[in-house]
């Protein structure tokens, strides 16, 4: 089946669609390039997606060399057999920028090497902080004309932070060349949320507030701050994954139909959802950090920075008004993966033992993803009683899978933003987080490998607790009352 994608509808010319004949990747060096930008650059090459110059920028002193030996590298760290023919063609298509992205020569030496490149998506894999400059000196450079820009999470500090940067970068380029990532916006699992929601018919009259108690999100990693800890302590759990990836979530699982697949179609649905949820009131968050966690380097020894955060929110619409929305994302818990457990209200009267509500549940990765419905059945025998069963889909990782970074290079290089975060959007992300932001509200201690802290209970008492994935196979809540 072709792709159903539309398109861009705002898109003006063939200008605006045509694909970029170069990409310059700033951060070349730096964790993500090597974590996450390399592989995909690489399964691009292995696909027929990415056939033009790639220019890495970072600082000088290094050399073409260093950077394919940087790649070669974050390649064999995937593990597997590697593709050589591909890995060679992509480190035939590098070339290295060096120098200091404060000084003018730098950018006169990537328009030097741009050479008859005229439509070049620039990547700012790069602290935020650098982003206005980068931009600034792009469009002296010359290096901006025609050219689109990909920038990197987190888009800024705080609401105001967020609106300075957008209001910066509209000196330069139009909304339309602006590609703002969050990768959870290009994981198949997130994107299979629409799929479930609006390519079936049987979901949508449950959909909603009648039927609908309660949503929880957990986003568990096992896992610290990983050497981050300078731009973690900096960052903390609400702005590293709560205001982008865990909103983004909330969005798909709440959005009304989109008017079609085009990309301002699914922008303008997100951006509804986002504007419903009232700002973030202190009472209804939660903040945790681990044990050991100011003795990481880059920490603060008194670091207030929490890297837990248990938040619950309302989505005020026709269609969702009073079912609480709880996100709860932490480092350092006892398993790494993403959850999504949404809650059905329990039949009217309870004749045949209704004691535990159906619940809808969709692991959102990493690895596996899949979707479960509990529902109740009779239990065999002569006794007229109900047992649990749990009816569950599995996908296991497949070759045709397209990893988030891949697809959405790809989407920015060919001008598409559907998978991209739009300004108003992320403006009223940060507006939801921004009265929690201030490191005020009591930060709690909690022990590597455990569930955060207790404390978080609270916010989840009238929905049957939180439910920790793993812990069980089988959906069933936990009940905090009990422990
Ligand atoms: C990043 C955060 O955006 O997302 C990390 O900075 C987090 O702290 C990561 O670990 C999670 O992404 P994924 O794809 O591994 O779920």
């Amino acid at each position: 089946m072709p792709d159903l994608r539309q398109g861009c509808a705002t898109a003006k010319s063939a200008e605006d669609t045509a694909p970029a004949d170069a990409l310059v990747l700033f951060g070349a060096m730096g964790d993500l390039a090597h974590k996450k930008i390399f592989p995909a650059l690489y399964h691009m090459v292995q696909h027929g997606h990415l056939d033009v110059p790639v220019i890495g920028v970072a600082r000088a002193g290094r050399t073409n060399e260093h950077l394919k030996e940087r790649v070669r590298d974050s390649i064999q760290q995937q593990g597997g057999e590697i593709d050589q023919e591909a890995l060679a063609k992509l480190l035939k298509l590098l070339r290295y920028v060096g120098g200091d992205y404060e000084k003018a020569g730098t950018f006169d030496l990537l328009k030097k090497t741009l050479g008859s490149a005229s439509r070049p998506a620039h990547y700012l894999a790069i602290p935020p902080n650098l982003f206005t400059s980068v931009v600034e000196s792009l469009a002296k450079s010359n290096c901006i004309k025609n050219a689109r820009v990909i920038v990197e999470k987190p888009f800024g500090h705080d609401l105001a932070s967020a609106q300075q940067l957008n209001a910066a970068l509209h000196e330069a380029l139009p909304e339309s060349k602006i590609f703002r990532i969050d990768h959870y916006l290009g994981k198949e699992a997130v994107l299979n949320l629409l799929f479930f929601r609006f390519a079936n018919s049987f979901l949508e009259p449950i959909w909603n507030r009648n039927y609908i108690e309660s949503v929880q999100i957990t986003m568990a990693e096992k896992f610290g701050i990983e050497g981050r800890g300078q731009f973690y302590d900096a960052t903390g759990a609400i702005r590293d994954v709560v205001e982008n990836h865990m909103l983004q979530v909330v969005a798909f699982l709440a959005m009304e139909p989109p008017t079609g697949l085009h990309c301002d179609a699914i922008r303008d649905e997100q951006v509804k959802v986002f504007r419903t949820i009232p700002p973030l009131d202190p009472k209804h968050l939660v903040r945790g950090q681990f044990n050991g966690y100011k003795k990481e380097k880059g920490v603060a020894p008194e670091s207030k920075v929490e890297t837990f955060a248990a938040v619950r929110l309302e989505v005020q619409s026709w269609r969702w008004s009073g079912v609480p929305f709880l996100i709860r994302a932490g480092k350092r818990l006892p398993v790494t993966t993403t959850e999504v457990l949404v809650k059905l209200r329990k039949p009217p009267l309870d004749i045949l033992g209704a004691e535990s509500s159906n619940l809808f549940r969709f692991r959102l990765g990493p690895g596996e993803i899949s979707l479960s419905l509990s529902a109740r059945v009779k239990r065999p025998g002569e006794e007229l009683v109900s047992k649990p069963v749990h009816l569950s889909v599995v996908e296991e990782p497949t070759a045709d899978e397209v990893d988030a970074y891949e697809r959405l290079l790809g989407d920015a290089m060919h001008g598409d933003g559907m998978l991209f975060v739009r300004e108003d959007a992320v403006e009223a992300a940060w507006a939801i987080v921004n009265p929690i932001l201030a490191n005020e509200a009591a930060l709690h201690q909690y022990e590597p490998g455990s569930w955060g802290p207790r404390e978080a209970d609270r916010l989840a008492l009238d929905v049957g607790g939180w439910h920790n994935p793993e812990e069980d196979k089988e959906p069933s809540a936990h009940d905090p009352k009990a422990a």
